[in-house]
């Protein structure tokens, strides 16, 4: 049994603290909007679709901070607390769109049923990311065969989602189908999610995993070894540019000089046809810490500048195709991503 990435127990969302992954197992417990804006920011819940249901959640605590609040406050706190934790990650694009999710459904209860209505759709939020991901996981597993070896970057499994993952999901749908399926997982600096919690997971499965430095990557796929990359996404604009952890673009570019295959896994709540391209993605630049130093231990001489972006955008040309839960979309991607967001009932 895996452990739950998070949980709502009624009044409080508990989280699986994933600074701490490998070493150490321990849960968060959040019991004001301040607890779920700091887990976010520091990483103690991420992955985009994780991010949203987290948020989600913390709409809902920022209504138990004040006691005796009247409808229109409530609403009023709401919006604040939504700005606040849309601005807290802001490439992930999941975020804001729960929490938009999270002030329409405000709008729209009546006064006597706000908090219910509220709380329906933090659930119900939660609920559609783990059946988006069995979905998602089924339609991806079509694209892998029995003894193929992917890579992956990051880490987009149970631990980035609700459950089951989107890259990862479609790994242990394979599995699921009977097919053996093992993984090269790019360490993923700076922070080694691949390294830390990739390989975590994937061993918690029951799915073979080697780690590689992300200079790695090259060789194993020069020498053959990778059928197919697949990876998530924080943000995919309209014309298929897609966001994702740091790093993806150069496995993706790789990928095309090799002639591997590389697959971009997401729900289509990642979708944003707000941005019509790559160059509208906000990208989060995060502490020089993260880079600078190690455990505590400084790696990089007090001096030298440091650059830390927590994303790029890879382009998509470089994408073979996008797994969504309402399918597979291949190029052109303005009209085969527009028409799985329709199928969503996106418009
Ligand atoms: O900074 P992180 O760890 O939140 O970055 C996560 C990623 O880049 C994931 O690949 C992405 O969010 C997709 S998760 C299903």
């Amino acid at each position: 049994m895996r452990l739950p990435t998070l949980k709502w127990t009624g009044d409080a969302l508990e989280l699986l603290d994933q600074t701490l992954l490998p070493n150490e197992v321990v849960i968060r417990r959040c019991v004001a909007v301040a607890d779920v804006y700091d887990a976010i920011k520091r990483l103690v819940v991420r992955g985009a679709p994780a991010l949203g249901v987290a948020a989600g959640y913390g709409i809902l605590l920022s209504l138990r901070a004040e006691s005796e609040m009247r409808p229109a406050e409530m609403r009023q706190v709401v919006e604040d607390a939504a700005a606040h934790l849309a601005s807290c990650r802001p490439t992930a694009v999941n975020v804001a769109w729960a929490v938009g999710r999270m002030v329409a459904a405000a709008r729209a209860a009546p006064d006597a049923e706000l908090e219910a209505r509220l709380t329906a759709e933090a659930r119900a939020i939660e609920a559609e990311d783990r059946e988006a991901n069995r979905r998602l996981g089924a339609h991806g597993a079509a694209l892998l065969r029995d003894g193929d070896a992917v890579l992956t970057h990051c880490n987009a499994g149970a631990l980035a989602t609700a459950d089951y993952g989107t890259a990862l999901g479609v790994i242990y749908a394979a599995g699921e189908q009977g097919k053996r399926i093992t993984v090269y997982a790019d360490e993923t600096r700076p922070l080694l999610q691949g390294a830390r919690l990739t390989a975590w997971e994937l061993l918690q499965s029951g799915v073979p995993v080697t780690v590689l430095c992300d200079d790695m990557a090259a060789s194993v796929m020069a020498a053959g070894k990778v059928a197919c990359v697949l990876v998530g996404a924080d943000r995919i604009a309209a014309n298929g540019d897609a966001a994702n952890k740091v790093g993806t673009m150069a496995v993706a570019v790789l990928a095309r000089y090799f002639r591997v295959p590389f697959y971009v896994a997401a729900p289509t709540s990642t979708l944003d046809t707000n941005v019509a391209s790559g160059r509208d993605i906000p990208i989060e630049e995060r502490d020089a810490e993260e880079v600078a130093a190690w455990g505590g231990v400084r790696t990089v001489p007090v001096g030298a500048a440091v650059y830390n972006p927590a994303f790029d955008v890879t382009p998509a040309n470089l994408i073979d195709a996008f797994i969504t839960e309402e399918g597979i979309a291949r190029p052109p991607f303005e009209t085969s991503l527009a028409a799985l967001r329709r199928g969503r009932g996106g418009g």
